[in-house]
């Protein structure tokens, strides 16, 4: 079990007690928020005795759901454990599991999707309903009973805020070397000063998230690993996605259009975003700077080569190799990263201010430049949007990625028409493929659409494209977005027919 002296405060020692008793006092249709963003930071230990509870009261016939609040996607012992034990009746915001995927799409689980950096505000309008807990992943105590974040920040000081109670897990696997990295601030409404942040390791907030010590009802020790599954290596796709970015930045850099060191950069989640990043260590490009969400580990390789100056994010998400040298690498970074609140990492205002060059993984662009992040097929939900939109609608320069076929190549990443719209044509400045780039800006949809399907479609799928460009304007009632609606929508149909998708 843990180490005692990580709870310096003795009125909070008073309240340890096993994770099975501490789970014991959630009630069915409570709300709780829980720490957790992108497989860092969630609690392990109290999820899963919930879920043992609520696993015995469906067989005894009885009910035990909740509601859970997160940051962002979290690991098995939370999302994992509590939707296979059918005890997960509303979940928001991102998820990735794969037990809490199925849940919500065969409706048991309601899921509210939204946007990172807005859920904050929602839940402190009331719009998820009331918050009756909060449980919450520390690293310490500190004997004044002030508490040290884990490997992410996320929604937790908003969970403090807002809740009734609080239930803490006190890892004392997370590194004790965390403490002074967290920036923790609150943001209360709209107006005000605007954000004290003009370079992306500023800070203006406390390294320590706090709450009232009547609110504590429980603190469970536990010594558990973040979920830190590996990256697979950067594949012949992901490089040469990476070779399109890296090549069109120093263009871009040439025609004067960035500085030298770029601005401060985004990548989203995954192995093709970890990989786009890797493809950084070998570029010209040097003094970057990140404005992210998440810390992977090809930026903590940028970081500790110097070639990454500084990093603000909201979360460590790093694989098991990594996570075991995180002690090490944290004493060589330690005074270039910061972790903040979500709402303060994803800030719409900050991101536009630092001018951020976004680059986001997709599911699927249309001819046009719409992008599909979250529903396969207009309607089965992958994960969600998470911080893609706050970065994308407010970059300098927005990216999105994808390989261009998917499902072992019975399916074209490039699509007559979106079937579900995540990031709208306006807002998306450059598509890329392993086959190439297209670069959006400036361009009218018909110039759009050929540049994509010339650039970006898979060979394969190049034809077939075409000729429904080419059907569609010479047929469409319009020429400006032309489209064959009837037509567009069974692209999408005709790969259920012939049982490609799962
Ligand atoms: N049609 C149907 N399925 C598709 C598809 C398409 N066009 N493209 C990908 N998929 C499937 C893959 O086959 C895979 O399915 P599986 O889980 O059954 O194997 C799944 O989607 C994930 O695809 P993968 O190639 O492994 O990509 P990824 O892990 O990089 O995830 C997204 C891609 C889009 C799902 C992921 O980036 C995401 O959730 N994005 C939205 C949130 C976001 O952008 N966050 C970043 C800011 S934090």
């Amino acid at each position: 079990m843990g180490d005692v002296s990580r709870i310096a405060c003795a009125a909070l020692r008073a309240r340890i007690m096993p994770a099975d008793q501490a789970a014991g006092r959630i009630a069915d249709g409570d709300n709780v928020g829980m720490s957790g963003f992108t497989g860092a930071g969630y609690p392990k230990a109290v999820p899963q005795a919930l879920a043992a509870r609520m696993r015995a009261a469906a067989s005894r016939g009885d009910s035990l759901k909740i509601g859970v609040w997160t940051g962002a996607s979290t690991g098995p012992e939370l999302d994992g454990a509590l939707a296979a034990a059918g005890g997960m009746a509303m979940r928001v915001p991102y998820q990735a599991d794969p037990a809490s995927r199925r849940a919500i799409n065969t409706g048991e689980t309601r899921y509210v999707d939204a946007h990172l950096s807005k859920v904050a505000g929602l839940a402190r309008d009331g719009c998820f309903g009331h918050l009756n807990w909060a449980l919450i992943e520390v690293t310490r105590i500190l004997e004044d009973g002030r508490f040290v974040p884990s490997t992410s920040v996320g929604n937790n000081q908003t969970w403090f805020d807002l809740a009734d109670k609080v239930i803490l897990e006190v890892n004392s696997w997370q590194s004790d070397k965390l403490e002074g990295i967290h920036d923790i601030q609150t943001l209360h409404g709209f107006g005000g000063a605007p954000l004290p942040l003009t370079a992306p390791c500023d800070r203006f907030g406390s390294p320590y998230l706090t709450c009232p010590a009547e609110k504590i009802a429980a603190v469970v020790e536990t010594h558990a690993a973040d979920r830190n599954s590996p990256f697979t290596p950067p594949d012949e796709t992901s490089r040469c996605i990476a070779g399109h970015i890296l090549d069109f930045l120093e263009r871009e850099v040439r025609a004067g259009r960035m500085p030298e060191h770029l601005h401060p950069l985004q990548t989203g989640v995954g192995n093709v975003a970890n990989a786009v990043l890797a493809g950084f260590a070998d570029s010209r490009f040097a003094n970057l700077t990140a404005y992210t969400e998440v810390i992977q580990d090809s930026m903590l390789d940028l970081l500790r080569e110097g070639r990454m100056r500084c990093a603000s994010a909201t979360s460590f998400s790093v694989s098991p190799p990594v996570a075991a040298e995180l002690d090490s690498i944290l004493d060589g970074i330690r005074d270039r990263v910061v972790l903040r609140p979500q709402e303060i990492s994803n800030h719409p205002g900050v991101i536009r201010r630092l001018g951020c060059v976004a680059i986001n993984t997709m599911l699927e662009a249309d001819i046009y430049g719409n992008v599909n992040s979250t529903c396969v097929m207009g309607s089965r939900m992958q994960n969600g949007i998470g911080g893609s939109g706050d970065f994308t609608r407010n970059a300098y320069l927005s990216f999105f990625v994808s390989p261009s076929i998917a499902k072992n190549g019975a399916v074209s990443c490039i699509v007559p028409m979106a079937p579900h719209v995540d990031h709208p044509d306006h807002d998306v400045h450059v598509l890329v493929t392993e086959c190439g780039l297209a670069d959006l800006r400036g361009l009218s949809p018909a110039e759009r659409a050929g540049t994509i399907i010339e650039n970006c479609a898979h060979p394969r799928f190049r034809d077939a494209l075409r000729d429904y460009f080419k059907r569609a304007k010479a047929r469409s009632h319009a020429r400006h977005c032309p489209h064959l609606l009837a037509e567009a929508l069974s692209w999408h149909e005709r790969y259920i027919r012939e049982g490609s998708m799962r």
